[in-house]
């Protein structure tokens, strides 16, 4: 097996192939004078079993075309089978239609993939898990909070209180507390469905120091609402984490306001706030099938 270094995460490509001491294929990436992308995979692949390592966080739909053009050139050059490592996945919260006569785009995004030749794609704390059993192609989704949890230990906390937001949430922030030996606990969430606007509701809970978990920040605007809520309980330490920093507009602004002193996030998505990696779970999974 050879990994391929995509040019949105060349990054976690080279730590990935660190840790699994194996050969990494480098691509020519460009762009063209008006905005086109220009992708040249550099080394032969003939007969190979290829990984691609090509995350699809902004600017999503750049990112998406170029693993299009990925997949397509390397089984044109002949490869013998193509994956994909995606960390982040492109379009997972417009899984289903919300409102009638919207394009259902992650299923759209998994078609196209699937035409294209793709085997199966690995991704880490996928938005939508209920759709895996759906997805046209085998979609492996591994789970960030045992790194998370093992990086933020560092922060030498107390009596943190982990809190999410949702159903998904309560399960993040059972795993990264029982993984800490502490509380959890998950707020209620509704987001308008045009507006996009969040109202988040907690229960009373006390406490002075809480490790916020989410799977995405996009906006912003959920981690605001639960910074809001915990402030007024009397909690005068909060450290927003997450796997996925999309850290949209002034997200990061608004989240420092509201009271947070820290955000945390992984390596899934490039940015200043990734102190932990999931190249060593990504390596783990990635060994089991091939050795
Ligand atoms: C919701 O299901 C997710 O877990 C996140 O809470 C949400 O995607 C965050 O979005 P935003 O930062 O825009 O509130």
């Amino acid at each position: 097996m050879k990994l391929l270094a995509g040019p949105a995460s060349t990054e976690i490509a080279y730590k990935i192939s660190r840790i699994m001491r194996a050969d990494l294929i480098e691509v020519e990436h460009r762009f063209f004078p008006d905005r086109e992308n220009y992708i040249r995979v550099k080394e032969a692949v003939k007969g190979e079993d290829i990984v691609i390592i090509q995350g699809m966080h902004p600017p999503q739909d750049t990112h998406a075309i170029q693993t299009f053009f990925l997949i397509d050139t390397l089984i044109d050059l002949g490869a013998n089978s193509v994956e994909l490592v995606s960390p982040y996945l492109a379009y997972t919260r417009q899984d289903k239609r919300f409102l009638d006569g919207e394009a259902i785009s992650f299923i759209t995004l998994l078609k196209i993939l699937k035409n294209l030749g793709l085997r199966k794609t690995y991704t880490v704390n996928i938005h939508c898990p209920w759709l895996i059993p759906e997805s046209p192609i085998p979609i492996i989704d591994l789970r960030g909070e045992k790194p998370l949890a093992a990086y933020i230990q560092r922060y030498n906390f107390s009596n943190p209180i982990v809190v999410s937001v949702g159903k998904k949430g309560l399960d993040m922030a059972k795993m990264v507390a029982e993984y800490l030996g502490v509380m959890y606990t998950a707020a209620q969430s509704e987001r308008d469905k045009v507006t996009g606007s969040v109202r988040v509701e907690l229960d009373g809970i006390p406490g002075i120091e809480a490790i916020i978990v989410d799977d995405i920040i996009s906006t912003g605007g959920t981690m605001v609402e639960l910074i809001k809520l915990l402030k007024k309980r009397g909690f005068q330490k909060i450290y927003v984490t997450c796997i996925h920093a999309l850290l949209v507009g002034d997200a990061v602004e608004k989240i420092f306001s509201a009271g947070a002193d820290r955000i945390i996030a992984s390596d899934t998505i490039p940015n200043k706030f990734a102190e932990y990696s999931v190249a060593g779970i990504i390596s783990e999974e990635l060994k089991k099938r091939y050795g």
